[in-house]
């Protein structure tokens, strides 16, 4: 009874949200946590909440093509995570490489035209592992409706040291001039080309942090970030939808921000004509009848 009441209240809050929501965010990438902790509250062992996180992945990837997000980047295994227990680290090997399998086989990932991408170190990982990302980025490449980033052997600060060594490489060979290096020399050289920027990071598990994920595509960006406490096997599509309405008024008040910035700098200047100008250029308008340098009582009055 009590669970049926709560599934009924969850189904209104969501329709509610999905009214709040006029738009999606281009890129979302999630930092998918908690999923030990979540075993652990539940008598169970670290790779049954592995698992169960995996099969959350899948419902976010569902939601992801209902709600039209065109990117999808999630944190399957950080290059710090090479610093866990044997066991739990062949398990997440395993587990990688099943749900990797499982995703390119997958009618739905197939219907929605998901292209499956894999970004960090990969040959540092097992030769089983190597193996699946290879089949589901083959059996997925065609596709372009929906983008599935998964990062593994992944570290923000790595990927940048990466692309530093091989720019310097060039440079040495004679095949670059240093002066020629700019932002298409550096995100051609990421991990699989260049990527959308990075609209919304979640962090699901309950810690403030963003642990190295995406530096280039998401701080450059100025992403807005959403972190919530259920651990990534309970997070719900409640909990989603409460993100993307973050990212939306996070949107809404950065561009109310612009425009005030912009009217200020050109009240300062005083000029309508030229005011007018430099909101055009701004990329910001105002009604015709405003003014847009204020009125100033003639000091000859
Ligand atoms: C962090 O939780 C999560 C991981 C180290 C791995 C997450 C990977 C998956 C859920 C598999 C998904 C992959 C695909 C391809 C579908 P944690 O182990 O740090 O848990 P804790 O914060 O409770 O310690
Ligand atoms: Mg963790």
């Amino acid at each position: 009874m009590r669970d049926w009441i709560t599934r009924g209240f969850r189904a209104i809050y969501e329709r509610v949200l999905r009214r709040e929501i006029s738009g999606a965010p281009s890129h979302v990438a999630i930092i998918q946590d908690g999923n030990r902790r979540y075993a652990q509250e539940h008598g169970a062992e670290a790779k049954d909440g592995h698992e169960a996180g995996a099969e959350t992945t899948e419902r976010v990837l569902e939601w992801c093509a209902q709600l039209g997000i065109e990117e999808l980047t999630i944190y399957a295994f950080s290059t710090e995570n090479f610093d866990r227990p044997a066991e739990e680290r062949e398990h997440l090997f395993d587990l990688l490489a099943e749900k990797l399998y499982e995703f390119a086989d997958s009618d739905r990932v197939h219907e929605d035209e998901v292209n499956i991408r894999v970004l960090g170190q990969t040959n540092r990982m097992p030769e089983r592992v190597q193996k699946a990302i290879d089949y589901a980025q083959r059996h997925t490449a065609g596709y372009d409706s929906l983008t599935l980033n998964v990062a593994i052997a992944y570290g923000g600060r790595a990927a940048l040291l990466d692309v530093t060594r091989d720019v310097a490489a060039d440079v040495d060979a004679g095949a670059l001039e240093p002066e020629s290096v700019d932002v298409e020399t550096i995100e051609s050289r990421l991990y699989h080309g260049a990527m959308r920027k990075v609209d919304l990071i979640v962090r699901t598990g309950g810690d403030e942090r963003t642990s190295n994920f995406l530096p280039w595509y998401a701080n450059g960006n100025e992403a807005a970030v959403f972190f919530c406490t259920p651990y990534w096997p309970e997070f719900s599509k409640v909990d989603f939808l409460r993100a993307i309405r973050t990212y939306e008024a996070r949107e809404a008040s950065w561009r109310q921000t612009r425009a005030q910035r912009a009217l200020a700098l050109v009240r300062a200047l005083g000029d309508e004509v030229q005011g007018r100008r430099v909101l055009d250029r701004l990329g910001e308008t105002l009604p015709d009848d405003e003014p847009v340098a204020e009125e100033t009582d003639s000091p000859a009055d």
